[in-house]
């Protein structure tokens, strides 16, 4: 190429006039206005307006020709713009360059959608051509803020101290809680790597070696059920503190995302963040990572229905479950029609109904209320302090959390339709003291909330064997406006408890020596005690850019069927490449 630039598209100002500058790149916009060609070239910095006369014959003629997406080089002097061709909204908006020389470097196919913010093509298309998508402006903002977090990150955790090592991505099986990855082996026929669902078992063993402060911006590959906040390959912040405890863990992390928001957006984020208890959390919200920009809390009722005549509650009350109830204020903007249209919300849950009432002019009525006695109504009146126009809604159910759960979601749904969420504000909060266990009625044995490194709440661990539901342990997930975003805990660091762990988790030693036999005894060399957690990279820069998808921030990510459709991933491979591996295909 002959003509190199000067300048990007989007730097030229009234202060450049006169001056003879070279630009590079793809016409956005192609305009004939009377015989004078405009064209806005553009590239990542911005859009500049190049003007071509028809007293050039030549360089005219093929100015003709450019269309969409063609690449050129243009050589030409700055000019202001007439008052009246201003554009205000362009950074370049008040100047043109008026083009002496031309080089068309290349020419494009009709591109299958136009480059712009708004565009109507489906997603799908948009992955097929993702070089495409990426030239979009929206696009090319995440992926830079994507950028811009991730150098503050390195530079703020290496200030802190933090030393960032890399860890293995053949591997071996990593239990967070998905399926793995597998890779086989050629040189060891019949052998398998496991692509880690995350650095954990290292990190770990970093500590052991003594690296005190370990980070790691590094990708994590699980094999589940894809949702709009997941992706099989994503990536973490990832990171491991020596001698701490929580405090330790949670201050480096309020430190991190104070500064974050204050040095690349200028607001103040107000630390420490509160911590909610799990029970609490589940009790007043329904969940496990509630969104506190608004209120609408649960409220329990199972104690008034003691002695309900009103069959589905005293069923729940006679199995000693719950029922629990959401007060919305303006019970006359729901019709019956949508009321039902919740209730099938709850079973599309898998609840198995939605009952309401409605409190007007000092009444309770329609629904259920002519099911309930008048002490019930009552009781209803005074403990839900209800006020005239409200809509109460009751989930009943012999599962607890199961109830709650089904009010959380439906606690969300009711703050999307009726406005109740500032969007303006951000909410970070710890959920702590979470259960180490939880029953896994499939499996039939417990299994670690977290992940089985997880230590137990000292106070607690009497209760391991005798009370394994009531054990908490020492893990906090953090929360951005009701967006699970980091997760951690404190570790077991010995050998003798880690293997009660796995005991108590029905791994038996043989299998737990295969898996984690290396980590154990690591243990038996001096470990320390330590801790630390994992961010969601993706969703860190999702929820910031303040785009509802998480393929948004992410170059190339896979569609929610974990398909690549641009290189068209996954594919089959050749039949030598399988044979060479010793795999053969059963059924396709
Ligand atoms: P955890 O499994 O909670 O913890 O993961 C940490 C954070 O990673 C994000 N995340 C995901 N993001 C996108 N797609 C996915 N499929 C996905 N899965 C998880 C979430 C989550 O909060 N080793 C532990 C951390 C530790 O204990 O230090 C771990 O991986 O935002
Ligand atoms: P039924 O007597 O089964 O017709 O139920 C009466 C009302 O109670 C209906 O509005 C149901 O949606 C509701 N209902 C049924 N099961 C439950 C439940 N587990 N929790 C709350 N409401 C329920």
């Amino acid at each position: 190429m002959k003509l190199k630039r000067t300048h990007t598209c989007g730097e030229l100002n009234l202060s450049h006039t006169g001056q003879k500058v070279v630009l590079n790149g793809w016409v956005d916009n192609w305009r004939d206005h009377g015989g004078i060609i405009f064209i806005d070239l553009r590239d990542r910095y911005g859009k500049t307006q190049v003007v071509f006369y028809p007293e050039n014959a030549d360089i005219y003629a093929t100015a003709k020709k450019l269309r969409s997406e063609y690449v050129i080089a243009v050589k030409g002097e700055v000019q202001a713009r007439p008052p009246e061709a201003v554009n205000p909204n362009l950074s370049t908006g008040e100047i043109e360059v008026r083009v002496e020389a031309l080089e068309l470097l290349n020419v494009s196919q009709v591109p299958p959608f136009e480059i712009k913010d708004y565009v109507d093509a489906s997603e799908d298309l948009r992955l097929r051509y993702r070089y495409l998508d990426l030239r979009r402006p929206k696009l090319q903002r995440n992926i830079l803020l994507r950028h811009r977090l991730a150098q503050f990150t390195r530079q703020f955790f290496d200030q802190e101290g933090f030393v960032e090592i890399e860890t293995p991505f053949l591997t071996k099986s990593t239990p967070e809680g998905a399926r793995d990855f597998l890779v086989p082996s050629r040189l060891h026929r019949g052998k398998f790597y496991a692509l880690p669902q995350s650095p954990q078992t290292y990190k770990q063993i970093l500590m052991v070696s003594g690296f005190d402060k370990y980070f790691q911006i590094v990708k994590c590959f699980r094999d589940e059920d894809l949702r709009k906040d997941r992706q099989p390959e994503f990536t973490q912040i990832d990171i491991e503190m020596s001698f701490v405890d929580e405090d330790d863990v949670m201050g480096v992390v309020e430190r991190y995302i104070q500064q974050l928001f204050k040095q690349l957006f200028d607001e103040d984020i107000p630390i420490p963040f509160p911590r909610i208890p799990y029970h609490e959390a589940m009790e007043r919200f329904g969940s496990d990572k509630p969104d506190l920009r608004f209120g609408l809390e649960l409220n329990e009722v199972t104690p008034l229905f003691s002695n309900t005549a009103f069959n589905v509650f005293a069923s729940v009350v006679k199995a000693k479950g719950y029922i629990g109830a959401l007060v919305v204020p303006q019970a006359s903007s729901y019709s019956r029609k949508q009321i039902e249209q919740l209730g099938k919300y709850i079973e599309s849950l898998g609840g198995k109904g939605l009952a309401h009432v409605k409190f007007m002019n000092g009444q309770l009525e329609g629904g259920i209320s002519k099911f309930l006695s008048a002490d019930e109504h009552q009781a209803l009146k005074t403990q839900l302090s209800l006020k005239d126009d409200a809509l109460i809604l009751m989930v009943a159910d012999t599962h607890r959390e199961f109830a709650q759960t089904l009010l959380g979601s439906l606690r969300l749904r009711l703050a999307e339709e009726l406005d109740l969420i500032d969007k303006s504000v951000k909410k970070f909060h710890w959920v702590v003291d979470f259960p180490l266990l939880e029953y896994d009625e499939e499996e039939q044995r417990y299994v670690a909330r977290h992940h089985p490194f997880t230590s137990p709440k000292l106070e607690d661990i009497n209760k391991l064997e005798s009370q394994p539901e009531e054990v908490r342990a020492r893990a906090y997930d953090l929360i951005f406006n009701g967006n699970e975003i980091a997760g951690g805990s404190i570790r077991i660091h010995t050998r003798e408890m880690q293997e009660k762990m796995f005991r108590l988790l029905k791994i038996e030693p043989d299998e737990a020596e295969r898996k984690f036999g290396f980590l154990m005894e690591a243990f038996q060399y001096g470990a320390p005690p330590h801790g630390g957690i994992a961010f969601g990279f993706d969703r860190l820069v999702m929820l910031i850019a303040d785009t509802p998808s998480i393929r948004d921030v992410i170059a190339f990510p896979k569609t929610a069927s974990a398909v690549g459709l641009m290189e068209n991933t996954p594919s089959e491979v050749d039949p030598q490449q399988l044979k060479e591996l010793g795999i053969s295909i059963e059924n396709k």
